[in-house]
C-alpha cells in the first residue's frame, strides 16, 4: 500500500472551502494508501501565536478532522510536536539545504514582507521548508494532497531528497503533489472570482465550519449572483452561480447536471434558498460530531495512538538519516 502524508497549520478555523478541496479528499483517499494527517504546530510558531491560542486551535483542528469523517482506526492523527522525529529530521535537512534556495520561497518573500513590519523575521520562517521536508520524507510519503499554493515546497522536497540521497546514502522517496480534481478551488461568496479564503476581511465571503447555521444559510442567500437568472454552469460568464452550484453538488453528492435540470425552472431566489437549508444542515450535522469530539476523551487518545504510530515509523528513518550522516557511535558490543 502506498503511503499518504499531510499537514494542515493549526491557524484559525476553516471554511467550507477547505472542507469540499481538501477534507473531503482526504476521507476519500484514506481507504486506499497508509495516510498520515499531521497538525503542524511546529511550523505555526515560525511566526507569532497566542500560546493557549494555538493549543486550542490544535485540538479543535483534531476534531475537524474527525468530524469531516476521517477515521481513527485506518489514520493516523497527530501534532507534529509531540513526535521528536520532526525537529532532529528539520536538522539534518537544514545542513543539506542552501540559504539561497530557501530565500527563493515565495511564501517566506511573502510572509517575510509582512513580518517586517511587525516583529522581525524568525529564522523559523526561513527553514520552514526544510522542516516540511522532513514531515514528509520521514514517512517516505508516495503522495501529498495540498493546495497549488505548496507546489514550490514540494518540488524543494524532492530536491533535498535526491540532493541527500546522492550525497550520503539512498534513503528517501521522492513525493509526487496530489491537488484536487474538483471542487478544488471554491470562490468567494461576495466576488466569485476570488478564492474563498478564511483571512478575508470581508466576513460575508465565506462560511466557516463552526458558522452559526443559521447564519451560513443567510450569507448563501446573499451571494453574489449574475446579471441573467438561468441556473447553468459556466464558469466564464456566470461563476456566482457556478460557485453555488460546485458548493451544492459536493454537500449533496448530486452531480450538476442533476442540479440544473433539478432547477431549470427556478429562481436564483429558490436555489439560494434552497442551498442556504443544504449548508445549514451539513452545519449542523458536522458541528455535532466536531463537539463530540472535542469534548471527548476519545480525541486525546486518538492522538496518543497517532502519535504512537507515527513516532514508530519516523524514528526508523531518523536513526537511518543519523547513519548516513555519521552522527552519534557505532557501539563496540
Ligand atoms: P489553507 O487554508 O490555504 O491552509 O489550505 C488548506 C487546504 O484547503 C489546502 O489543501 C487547500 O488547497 C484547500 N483550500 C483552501 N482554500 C480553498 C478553497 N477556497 N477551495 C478549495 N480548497 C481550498
Ligand atoms: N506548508 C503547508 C501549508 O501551509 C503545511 C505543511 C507542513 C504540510 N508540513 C507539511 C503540508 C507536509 C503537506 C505535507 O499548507
Amino acid at each position: 500500500m502506498k503511503t499518504l502524508f499531510s499537514g494542515v497549520q493549526p491557524s484559525g478555523i476553516p471554511t467550507i472551502g477547505n472542507y469540499i478541496g481538501a477534507y473531503k479528499q482526504f476521507v476519500e483517499l484514506q481507504d486506499e494508501y497508509d495516510s498520515y494527517f499531521c497538525i503542524v504546530d511546529q511550523h505555526a510558531i515560525t511566526v507569532p501565536q497566542d500560546r493557549l491560542k494555538l493549543r486550542e486551535n490544535s485540538r479543535a483542528l483534531a476534531a475537524i478532522y474527525l468530524a469531516s469523517g476521517l477515521d481513527p482506526e485506518k489514520i493516523s492523527l497527530f501534532i507534529q510536536s509531540e513526535v521528536s522525529a520532526h525537529s532532529k529530521a528539520a536538522w539534518m535537512l537544514q545542513c543539506t539545504s542552501y540559504i539561497g534556495e530557501l530565500e527563493r520561497m515565495t511564501q517566506f518573500k511573502d510572509k517575510a514582507r509582512k513580518q517586517n513590519q511587525r516583529d522581525g523575521i524568525s529564522v523559523g520562517l526561513l527553514t520552514y521548508p526544510a522542516l516540511m521536508a522532513g514531515d514528509i520524507l520521514l514517512y517516505s510519503a508516495d503522495v501529498v494532497p495540498v493546495g497549488d499554493d505548496q507546489t514550490q515546497h514540494i518540488e524543494f522536497t524532492r530536491n533535498v531528497a535526491e540532493r541527500f540521497n546522492a550525497k550520503y546514502n539512498d534513503i528517501f522517496t521522492l513525493p509526487e503533489i496530489k491537488t484536487p480534481a474538483v471542487g478544488g478551488r471554491i470562490m468567494s461568496l461576495n466576488e466569485p472570482t476570488k478564492k474563498m479564503s478564511k483571512s478575508d476581511d470581508n466576513q460575508k465571503s465565506f462560511i466557516t465550519l463552526l458558522d452559526d447555521p443559521n447564519q451560513a444559510a443567510k450569507k448563501i442567500r446573499s451571494a453574489v449572483t449574475d446579471s441573467d437568472t438561468e441556473i447553468k454552469f459556466d464558469k466564464e460568464n456566470k461563476p456566482g452561480i457556478s460557485n453555488l452550484l460546485t458548493i451544492y453538488s459536493s454537500l449533496t453528492d448530486k452531480t450538476i447536471d442533476q442540479l440544473t435540470e433539478q432547477y431549470k425552472d427556478s429562481s436564483y431566489g429558490d436555489f439560494k434558498k434552497d442551498l442556504g437549508e443544504v449548508v445549514k444542515e451539513f452545519l449542523i450535522g458536522f458541528q455535532e460530531k466536531y463537539n463530540y469530539y472535542l469534548n471527548s476523551e476519545e480525541l486525546d487518545d486518538i492522538l496518543d495512538a497517532g502519535r504512537d504510530k507515527a513516532a514508530r515509523k519516523a524514528d526508523r528513518m531518523v536513526e537511518k538519516m543519523e547513519r548516513a550522516m555519521g552522527l552519534g557511535r557505532k557501539r563496540k558490543k
